[in-house]
């Protein structure tokens, strides 16, 4: 009597996408969540699982400058598209301007949802150089912070559109 043979697992196609710059084309099931193609088949940890159901912000990244969750967003659907992480922000120079404000302001505690605010601050920001507190406010709506630092993420952002305005 042979042995039977365990089945291959299914062959997929590969997904093209542009992730912090860089083609790359993982071989995944289009119906599996961009965050577990991130975390688990790019290796980019730093987007985070909080809720699993679009409703924490924790896993939010950039589609093509937009913020979406990503654990709720099959890889297929944003097929070609421009797919920026926390990861992707720090430039050759070192850590992006809202980085800096966010360490300097102290803005985390435990730092869970960072990588998503960090990532809705820098579309809103993008979109709205000059944004005035209830703007700020509004861009972050959807992210929720458990340990109740948004008065500081309110500060570090604005540090930020104060620097900008100072160097005019
Ligand atoms: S983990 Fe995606 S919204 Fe909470
Ligand atoms: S710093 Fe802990 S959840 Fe925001």
């Amino acid at each position: 009597m042979t042995a039977s043979r365990v089945p291959d697992g299914p062959v997929h196609e590969p997904i093209a996408l542009t992730v912090n710059d860089r083609p790359c084309s993982p071989a995944v099931d289009p119906d599996v969540p961009l965050l577990y193609v991130l975390r688990n088949d790019l290796g980019l940890k730093g987007t985070r699982f909080g809720c699993g159901l679009g409703l924490c912000g924790a896993c939010t990244v950039l589609v093509d400058g937009q913020p979406r969750t990503s654990c709720d967003l099959p890889v297929g659907a944003v097929r070609g598209s421009r797919i920026t992480t926390v990861d992707g922000l720090a430039g050759e120079d070192g850590l992006a301007p809202l980085q800096e404000a966010f360490v300097a302001g102290g803005a985390g505690q435990c730092g869970f949802c960072l990588s998503g605010i960090l990532m809705a601050a820098t579309a809103l920001l993008t979109r709205e150089p000059d944004p005035d507190d209830a703007t700020i406010r509004s861009a972050l709506e959807p992210n929720i912070c458990r340990c109740g630092v948004q008065p500081r993420v309110l500060r570090a952002i604005r540090d930020v559109v104060e620097a900008r305005r100072a160097k005019g």
